[in-house]
């Protein structure tokens, strides 16, 4: 039976005219609702549309909102429907056990728009997940702990499809055929150890980039691959990313994704110290002195300056602001690739290639953002300060090193195990880390990052592998003793 006529669901979806409209089921009777939907989402918030009431609805026009932003791209989905008895058990129940959950829940668009428990975690019978737990043994319903992107994706098709354009959808696959990360990992970090070399993988890489999620015998996801919300997860139904990176459950608010924090969690560190050159940087000045103060849950495409006063890593790279639009491809937006050895500019519709984008476009977006706050001579100089630190980097740092790389390794002159050879280890953080340090922190305004941690840095680099390389080339021989580049403050 579909599920969707078993819930009696009534979806409406108004979307922008390049926007798919989901396949719900075949009887619900569609509204169109071309009002946007509300400015403020704190009335939801305060109502609990839970477990009390017998209809859960919304109605866009009850709401309507004083900015309206680029009303082509306005979009609002109507649910109309009841909460069945078999949801209200789900959430009954539930509350005992778990109340952070139904909290969490409770206080969420979707409980106020009646998007239940069920919504998200049934599946089909036949679904590789499915499973039962006491209280469904002997119906038909069956539901999984894991949802997936595709889950989502019914009703927001429009970000999933984004998404899936995005570089972000590649962050586990883009790992599998590299052998030397896989041997960095279980070789050297988990020392090859027979039962545990996977520990580095689980609690670090996959954290952070994803997995391909695998299920026990039961139908549940292995303690080897869940839980973690990496951002490129292959999950059993064949969908990849995940959509509670940015938008934790069960909240899953607007508000929590636009604020850095939310990117925080993965893009920070020595190798691509996001957050760390964003509080650096002027904007990441103001926003910790006064982003408490400023509106967080304008709709999407109606938030604008004036609700804040300088950009998040959002602003930038995703929401809608002056004539651009609200997206999910973080790479729109983008003119080079910065986590390369060397940056590139951007030229490939091909999801897998580092080079993903169109390189001179996305500089034309990233203006059209720095354009709704700073005039045209600051952000002309700015990109023209901000390209010559990348290819700086690229010239007179990679090029030349990769060089002396290519030459040692033709004479036979680099150790079989780079973990161990000083030129080796040198020669990776001064692309892996110092480089990016340097790039990421030019091209968004961090000066720290571009300077001490950055190009300071990368010179010693370069003269230490100068010198490793001529005493090499002169001897013919790899220096005696232990590597004096390991377990380095990189
Ligand atoms: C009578 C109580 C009860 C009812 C009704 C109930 N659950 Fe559960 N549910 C539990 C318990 C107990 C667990 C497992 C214990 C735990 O780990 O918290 C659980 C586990 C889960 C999990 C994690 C799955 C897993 O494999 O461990 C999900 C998801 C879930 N329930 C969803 C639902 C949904 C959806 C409904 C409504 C169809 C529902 N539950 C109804 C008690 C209940
Ligand atoms: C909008 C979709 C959505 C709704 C609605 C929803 N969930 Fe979830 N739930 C998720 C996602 C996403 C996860 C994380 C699963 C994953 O990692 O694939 C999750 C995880 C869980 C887990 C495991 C989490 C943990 O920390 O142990 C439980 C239990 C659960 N949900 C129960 C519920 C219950 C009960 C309800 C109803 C009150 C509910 N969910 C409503 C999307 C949803
Ligand atoms: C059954 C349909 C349905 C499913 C499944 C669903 N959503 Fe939603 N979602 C909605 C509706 C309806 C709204 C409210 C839209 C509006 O306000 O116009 C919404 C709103 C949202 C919002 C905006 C919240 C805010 O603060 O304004 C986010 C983010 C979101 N959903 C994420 C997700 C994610 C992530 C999943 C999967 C884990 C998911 N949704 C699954 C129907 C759904
Ligand atoms: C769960 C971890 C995680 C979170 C949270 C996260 N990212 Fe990422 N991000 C990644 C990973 C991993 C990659 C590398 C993907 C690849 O190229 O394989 C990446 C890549 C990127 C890229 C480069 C894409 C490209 O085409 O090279 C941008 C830009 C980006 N993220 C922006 C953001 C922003 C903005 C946020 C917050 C709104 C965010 N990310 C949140 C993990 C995350
Ligand atoms: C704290 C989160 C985090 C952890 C842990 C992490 N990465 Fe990443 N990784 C990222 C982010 C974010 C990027 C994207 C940086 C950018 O766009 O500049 C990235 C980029 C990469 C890239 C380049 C893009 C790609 O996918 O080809 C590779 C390869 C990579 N990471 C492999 C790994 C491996 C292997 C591990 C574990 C040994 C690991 N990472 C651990 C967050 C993380
Ligand atoms: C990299 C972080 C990130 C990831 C991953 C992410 N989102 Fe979002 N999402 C955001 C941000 C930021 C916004 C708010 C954009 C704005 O300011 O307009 C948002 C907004 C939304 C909205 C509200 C849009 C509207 O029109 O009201 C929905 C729905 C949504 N996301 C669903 C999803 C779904 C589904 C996925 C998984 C396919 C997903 N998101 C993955 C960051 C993310
Ligand atoms: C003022 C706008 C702005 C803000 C705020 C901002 N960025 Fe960026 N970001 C940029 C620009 C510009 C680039 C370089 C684009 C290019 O190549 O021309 C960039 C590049 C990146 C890259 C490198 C992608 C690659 O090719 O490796 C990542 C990752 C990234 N940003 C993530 C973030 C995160 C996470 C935050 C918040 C902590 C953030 N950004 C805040 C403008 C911004
Ligand atoms: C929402 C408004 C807003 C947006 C969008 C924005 N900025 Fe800013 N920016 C500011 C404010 C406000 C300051 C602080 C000005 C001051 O110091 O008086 C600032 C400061 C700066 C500074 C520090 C130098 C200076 O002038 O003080 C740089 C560099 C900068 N922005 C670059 C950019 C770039 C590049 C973009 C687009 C990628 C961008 N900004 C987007 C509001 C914004």
């Amino acid at each position: 039976m579909n599920r969707w006529t078993t819930l009696a669901l009534s979806l409406a979806l108004f979307a922008g005219p390049a926007a798919a409209q989901p396949e719900l089921g075949q009887s619900n009777p569609v509204q169109s609702d071309p009002s946007p939907r509300a400015g403020t989402q704190q009335e939801a918030a305060e109502k609990d549309a839970a477990t009390g009431q017998d209809k859960a609805q919304v109605n866009a026009q009850d709401n309507a909102t004083e900015t309206l932003g680029d009303l082509s791209q306005v979009r609002s989905i109507v649910i109309d429907r009841g909460v069945t008895k078999l949801s209200k058990s789900c959430i009954e129940c539930h509350k005992q056990d778990n109340p952070g959950i139904i909290s969490d829940w409770k206080r969420s668009r979707h409980a106020h728009v009646g998007v239940t428990c069920l919504d998200c975690h049934q599946v089909s019978a036949d679904a590789p997940n499915a499973t039962q737990h006491e209280s469904l043994v002997g119906t038909d319903t069956y539901i999984s702990v894991l949802v997936s992107p595709d889950t989502c994706g019914r009703c927001h098709p429009r970000e999933q499809e984004q998404f899936n354009r995005s570089g972000h959808v590649r962050a586990y696959r883009q790992q599998i055929p590299k052998d030397d990360l896989h041997a960095l990992v279980h070789m050297h970090e988990g020392r090859g150890h027979p039962e545990l070399s996977a520990a580095p993988d689980m609690t670090g890489c996959m954290q952070c980039h994803g997995t391909e999620i695998t299920l026990d015998d039961d139908g549940r996801p292995t303690a080897r691959t869940w839980p973690n919300s990496g951002m490129g997860n292959i999950y059993p139904d064949g969908s990849t990313g995940s959509c509670v990176a940015c938008h934790t459950r069960h909240r899953f608010s607007i508000e929590e994704a636009r604020r850095p924090a939310a990117c925080a969690s993965c893009h920070l560190g020595p190798d691509h110290p996001d957050i760390e050159v964003y509080e650096n940087s002027k904007h990441g000045q103001l926003y910790a002195t006064e982003g408490h103060e400023w509106r967080w849950d304008s709709a999407a495409d109606a938030w604008e300056p004036g609700d804040y006063r300088a950009p998040t890593c959002a602003t930038c790279h995703m929401s809608g602001i002056g004539t651009l639009s609200t997206t999910h491809d973080i790479s729109e937006r983008l003119y080079w690739n910065l986590w390369a050895k060397r940056s590139g500019v951007r030229d490939s519709d091909d999801v897998m290639s580092p080079l993903l984008g169109d390189g001179p476009e996305g500089r034309k977006k990233m203006k059209q953002v720095c354009s709704a706050c700073h005039g045209e001579l600051h952000t002309e100089s700015f990109f023209h300060q901000a390209d010559a630190a990348v290819r700086l980097y690229n010239e007179a740092y990679w090029d030349p090193a990769k060089e002396m790389r290519d030459e040692l390794a033709a004479e036979g002159l680099l150790k079989e195990n780079p973990w161990k050879d000083d030129f080796q280890i040198t020669f990776y953080h001064l692309w892996h880390h110092e480089g990016r340090r340097a790039r990421h922190g030019a091209m968004m305004a961090g000066p720290d990052w571009a300077h001490w941690h950055g190009f300071f840095q990368l010179q010693q680099s370069f003269y230490k592998l100068e010198a490793i390389h001529k005493a090499r080339m002169e001897t013919g021989q790899i220096e005696p003793g232990p590597p004096k580049g390991m377990s380095g403050d990189h």
